[in-house]
């Protein structure tokens, strides 16, 4: 009687264990992949978690290599990180007022996760849930991975199934192309994916970015109120700290630094045609003469020197501060949903969003000055 009466709770717990196990699987379904370039200079890291780009490997003018992306050592800290290091944030990247929107008479309620305002697309947004990896082939000429994530109707209180796609690539000689889709499945929607990635070219980790040269295509930009929604208005940069026309050091304006300022944060209208793939900016170190240009083919920008980054405890025992990287995240104007006048950023039942943004890096010293 004895061993039978304890055989249960010990089946039991088996049971419970082996269920725990199951679980623990589904949640840590996160990995790290590597794609190589053929002279093993040029290298990037990505995680299926968020679809995030973890690590990218770049020679400067002397072929010294470093990490220029800040990130995490485990998969672990890409699901809990409230930064989004390099992830794909969306179903609507950044922010979207009070939570809520208004789509074909019909009335959507998001998760506020930002004050009032919903940011990213929610707590539990593109960059927090696991992606499928579809294909990955790690070196050769053109090295590239692709991820996919089904987004259901309702998620996070948008409308419709969407099927979205996200593939990296390395070319020839350093390029690193970002390639976007999103179907609507059965429902208009509202989408804007961004890539969230964190520069630092001096290598993540080794000081705030100040001294950073930019250069963002764009005459003209959206304020924003108090609480960082856009107040409607695109206003030109002539005149403003937001004027970075011609390459300029990131800090110049040291204004929007100081205590009470909180660094950049803010969009631009890029220059030129909506959906054709142009320049949007150049960023150059001058230490080590690392740079790059961004192509893409999205309507804005938003440049972001992680102001809101605070002692975040990051790879290889590095520790992350404020203004410690630089963001230019291509993508619509924020709060577009609430605002007819921006460029529209539905997407009707059948259409395809599609996404493209290339990241050019170059090591010539002279890079500005030719
Ligand atoms: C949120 O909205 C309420 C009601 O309009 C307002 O009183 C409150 O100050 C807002 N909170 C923030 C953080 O903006
Ligand atoms: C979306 O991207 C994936 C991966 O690159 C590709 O296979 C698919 O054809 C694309 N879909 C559309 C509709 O362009």
């Amino acid at each position: 009687m004895m061993a039978r009466a304890a055989l249960l709770p010990v089946a039991l717990l088996l049971c419970l264990a082996l269920a725990g196990n199951a679980d623990a699987r589904r949640k840590s379904g996160g990995g790290f992949y590597e794609l190589k370039n053929k002279n093993g200079d040029f290298s990037i890291k990505v995680t299926n978690q968020g679809a995030a780009i973890v690590s990218a490997i770049v020679p400067d003018g002397k072929g010294n290599l470093a990490d220029i992306v800040l990130g995490y050592d485990t998969v672990a800290e890409y699901a809990s990180g409230s930064a989004s290091f390099g992830a794909t944030v969306g179903r609507v990247a950044n922010r979207i007022a009070n939570a809520q929107f208004v789509l074909d008479g019909k009335t959507y309620h998001l998760i506020p996760n930002d004050g009032n305002n919903t940011l990213h697309g929610g707590p539990r947004n593109f960059g927090k849930v696991i992606w499928t990896v579809k294909e990955h082939v790690h070196d050769g000429d053109s090295p590239y991975i692709t991820f996919y994530y089904h987004s259901f109707d309702g998620e996070q209180g948008f409308p419709g199934d969407l099927d979205v796609y996200v593939k990296y690539q390395l070319s020839r000689p350093y390029d690193l192309s970002i390639r976007m889709n999103a179907t609507a499945r059965n429902k208009a929607t509202p989408v804007n994916l961004a890539n969230h990635v964190y520069w630092n070219l001096a290598g993540h980790g080794s000081g705030n970015v100040l001294k950073h040269k930019l250069q963002v295509l764009a005459s003209k930009y959206t304020p924003v109120d108090g609480s960082m929604i856009p107040t409607g208005q695109v206003v030109p940069v002539s005149g403003t700290n937001y004027d970075f026309r011609k390459p300029t050091t990131v800090g110049t304006h040291l204004e929007i630094f100081r205590v009470g300022g909180n660094g950049y944060d803010i969009n631009y209208a890029v220059n030129g045609k909506q959906n054709a793939m142009r320049k949007v900016a150049r960023v150059q170190e001058p230490k080590s003469g690392r740079a790059f240009e961004l192509w893409a083919n999205q309507p804005g920008v938003q440049f972001y020197t992680a102001g809101g980054l605070a002692n975040e405890k990051g790879k290889d025992g590095k520790v992350y501060r404020q203004y410690g990287a630089l963001c230019l995240e291509t993508q619509a104007y924020p709060d577009a949903v609430n605002h007819p006048e921006f460029p529209s950023s539905i997407v009707r039942p059948g259409h395809v969003y599609k996404h493209d943004m290339v990241f050019r890096f170059s090591s010539q010293a002279s890079y500005y000055d030719a």
